[in-house]
This record gives structure tokens, sequence and C-alpha cells, in this order.
């Protein structure tokens, strides 16, 4: 494991920004544009992340609130970072919430930690090792009949819901037995790590919603496919598609 120390401190600060979060009860609006909204919450746990793990490492960062922080250079090493994924479930105490921290390198995870701070579960994955949620080996599920498949999706906060978007969402109702939205893409995915769901997939999604939870399915094995734009937004369909 050659980034053990960064896998080891990634974990570390998860937890403690996690416990922070969970400690919070004023959850101050800050910004509210389109679908999406900005807690004064998601800069401070940014930054507590950012502050923990620059001081330790030289890697860049790409993160949600500040963009491309230090060094990102795309042939080394960099931080993905989301504070908040499921922001405004976390705004209104609905539990679906969670920090995310990766380590990618050239477009690949190495590895990836989601912090699900409301029931203190911690998933994480380091590809070519693998995936544990609380230190349990994750077990995903192997049921390959879409029609028998629970998909989770979502609906990006800055996609233009035209037509085209409602009709690709009609066809993954039409093909799933269910269909799940939690409102967080980290989480949805780690769902899918560990048999909750069979499928995820979302068009338009931003990288730092679903890096660590790639690096998670990634390490276990669990197939997926992904397209960058270059908004940082991706296409990710996972599991049974
Ligand atoms: C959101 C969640 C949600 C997805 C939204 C994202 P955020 O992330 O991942 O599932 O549908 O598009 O913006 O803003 O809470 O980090
Ligand atoms: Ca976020």
């Amino acid at each position: 494991m050659k980034y053990k120390e960064e896998f080891f401190e990634a974990e570390k600060v998860a937890r403690e920004v996690g416990i922070f979060l969970a400690d919070q009860r004023t959850k101050e609006i800050e910004l509210s544009v389109g679908r999406d909204i900005k807690l004064r919450l998601d800069k401070i746990s940014e930054e507590k992340i950012i502050d923990y793990l620059s001081a330790m490492f030289d890697h860049g960062f790409l993160a949600e609130e500040g963009g491309l922080i230090g060094k990102a250079k795309k042939d080394k090493p960099y931080w993905i970072v989301d504070p908040i994924d499921g922001t405004l479930n976390f705004s209104r105490d609905f539990q679906m919430c969670c920090v995310s921290i990766a380590l990618w390198k050239d477009h690949m995870p190495i590895f990836g930690v989601i912090y699900d701070f409301n029931n203190k579960d911690l998933f994480k994955g380091y590809v070519g090792e693998n995936s544990f949620l609380n230190n349990k080996l994750l077990r995903y599920s192997n049921n390959n009949e879409i029609h028998q498949s629970i998909v989770a999706t979502g609906i990006p906060s800055q996609i233009d819901l035209t037509d085209e978007v409602i009709g690709d969402f009609t066809e993954v109702l039409r093909s799933y037995k269910k269909v799940r939205m939690i409102g967080s893409a980290a989480l949805s995915i780690a769902y899918v790590a560990s048999g909750k769901f069979d499928t995820y997939l979302e068009n338009g999604i931003k990288i730092w919603d679903v890096a660590a939870g790639v690096a998670i399915l990634s390490a276990l094995g669990v197939k997926y496919e992904i397209e960058m734009m270059s908004d940082d937004s991706v296409f990710l369909k996972a599991g049974n598609f």
C-alpha cells in the first residue's frame, strides 16, 4: 500500500470532521441558487480537512467549495474532497449525508473514505486491496437481473431539467424494480458497495460527490463506467446496469 499513511489520515480527518458536523445545531444557509444550497458548515468543514491533510502531505486538492487548491497536477496524486455530501439533507436533519475524501491519480482512484457520521459508519476502500464498512469486508449484491434490481440515482443540482433528461429518467423508472433518490451520491454508492442497492447511475454528478465511492467500488471489484466531462461533472454507472 503505497499511500498507507494518507489512507490512515484521511480516515482520521473524515471521522473528526464527521463528529464535528454531528454536533452542530445551527445550519445556516449561506447561499441558495437554483436547486443547490451552500452552508457555512460546508466551507468550515472543508477548511478543516484541507488544513489537516496539507499540514502532513504536499498533494494538491480538488475540493467542492474551493476548487483546485495547491499542486493538483494530473500526473501526481491529488485529494478529492466533499466535506458534506447531501448538504440539503444535512440542513434538514435528514440523516443521508456524509464526509467524502478520496485520493486519485491520472483520473484513476487510489482510495476512498466515506464517513456516515449519523450512523457512525465508515466505508473505505484501497484499490488493489479491498473495501470495508467499519473494518468488516463489504459484500455487494450479485443480482444481475435489471428488472429485479434497486437503482439509486439523483438529479444533479446544476443540470437543466430538459425533456431529454426527464426522458432518460423515465427509462430508468421503467427498467428497474425500484428507484431510490436519497440525496447523497456518496452514500448511494456506499450502499451499492454494501448490497443495499444493486445499481447507481447519475449523469452530471460532480466528481467530488462520487470520487471516494468510485474508489470503494473499484477496490471491491464492482463493475462501473465513468465518463468525465470538462466541468468536473461525470456520468457514472455502477453495479448492475
Ligand atoms: C449532492 C448530492 C446529491 C446529488 C446532487 C449533489 P452535495 O451533493 O450528491 O445526491 O443529486 O447533485 O449536489 O451538494 O450535497 O455535496
Ligand atoms: Ca458537498
